[in-house]
């Protein structure tokens, strides 16, 4: 049987997928764990909620290996790290790019250690961290407390800080939008994506433009960010010294990327709001219940923002919006059940539970 290149590529990683895009030679040892080609799945209940006619789709990228997006950057850090003789890598993390790097230094036996907040991990990607044996180390502050430290240890060590300040994880990340444009044919009119530290949209507005060039695709997307409003530094143009919100990913008040995302906002034509608390939990939880998708509450900041700029009448009708969920919503057990009464356990008799499902 013949084995068309498109299955082919279903058994690669990002880095030999799409070598010719990226800072690899034939010398650079590929450590994967065939992450990428994630599915764009079209939501249903979102246009039918909206009454528009509107093509939204989910870029779920909770199907990488490790449950996030952070997957594509780290299979090309961690290649560059081995590549340069590394021995160890860090990362100051909210709790995926921690998951990531561990798994990926483990695949070839790097060292690895990750600093996070003290109690501000959704307990998923905590359990990965140390599961995947990296050394945690748990500090009394926040992210961007975290970030300074990794960087004046990595400046100072011999250990390769792995996050998004890193250029590889850009690169890496980037591919997503390859994807995108492979599946549609061309970009979408919009693409909507959470801002914590910055580096994601960085990564999908260089993706898109670099393809572009390329002559893959005609068009380039409107670049939507969403902040949480208690973390949106650069929405409100200035650092916020104590970010708060339900979504842990993207508590950060002073993004590493900064510049990277104010660029894409303006260079696309694009926007970056905040939306609540409240919002994202009602888009956490209608994705879930009405569309079938779960993902972290992060990822579902990008939905409410879609929701709110669909109902201020921002999108024309028949467009598409691709939609990036980040995470999956697995990470976060805590809040995933922290909506339901307690659940209520009774004997194992039909007419009893009969009643109480409430069919005749
Ligand atoms: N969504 C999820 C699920 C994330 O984990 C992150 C970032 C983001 C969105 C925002 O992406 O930082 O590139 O703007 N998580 C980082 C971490 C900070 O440490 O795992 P960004």
């Amino acid at each position: 049987m013949k084995i068309s290149r498109k299955v082919l590529d279903r058994r690669i990683g990002i880095v030999e997928r799409y070598q010719e895009y990226l800072p690899v030679t034939s010398k650079t040892p590929v450590v994967s764990l065939n992450e990428g080609n994630t599915p764009l799945i079209l939501s249903e209940a979102l246009p039918e909620f909206l009454k528009l006619r509107l093509k939204i789709y989910y870029k779920f990228e909770g199907l990488n290996p490790t449950g996030s997006f952070k997957d594509r950057g780290m299979t090309l850090a961690v290649s560059k790290a081995m590549e340069e003789g590394g021995r160890a890598i860090m990362c100051a993390s909210t709790g995926n790019t921690s998951a990531s790097a561990a798994a990926y230094a483990s695949r070839c036996g790097l060292k690895c250690f990750v600093i996070v907040p003290e109690g501000q991990i959704a307990k998923g990607k905590l359990l990965q961290a140390f599961r995947y044996g990296s050394k945690v180390i748990s500090i009394r502050g926040n992210f961007d407390d975290a970030l300074k430290l990794g960087q004046a240890i990595t400046q100072k060590y011999p250990i390769k800080l792995v996050n998004s300040v890193n250029p590889f994880r850009i690169e890496g990340q980037k591919t997503a939008s390859f994807e995108i444009i492979d599946e549609l044919g061309d970009a979408p009119e919009y693409h909507a994506i959470p801002v914590g530290n910055a580096g994601n949209i960085t990564a999908y507005w260089k993706g898109y433009k670099e393809y572009q060039q390329a002559g893959k695709s005609e068009i380039l997307p409107r670049m939507l960010g969403f902040q949480a409003a208690g973390a949106a530094p650069i929405v409100e143009g200035k650092p916020v010294a104590n970010p708060k919100t339900i979504a842990t990913a993207i508590k950060i008040g002073n993004p590493a990327s900064w510049q990277g995302a104010v660029n894409a906002r303006d260079e696309s034509g694009g926007l970056i709001e905040a939306v609540t608390d409240e919002e994202i939990s009602w888009a956490y939880r209608f994705i879930a219940e009405k569309d079938g998708v779960f993902a972290e509450p992060a990822s579902a900041a990008a939905v409410a923002g879609v929701v709110k700029l669909a109902k201020r009448n921002y999108f024309q009708e028949n467009t598409r919006i691709v939609v990036t969920l980040t995470g999956s919503g697995l990470k976060d057990p805590d809040y995933a059940l922290s909506f339901d009464d307690k659940m209520e356990c009774v004997d194992p008799d039909v007419d009893h539970i009969v009643e109480l499902i409430g069919v005749k």
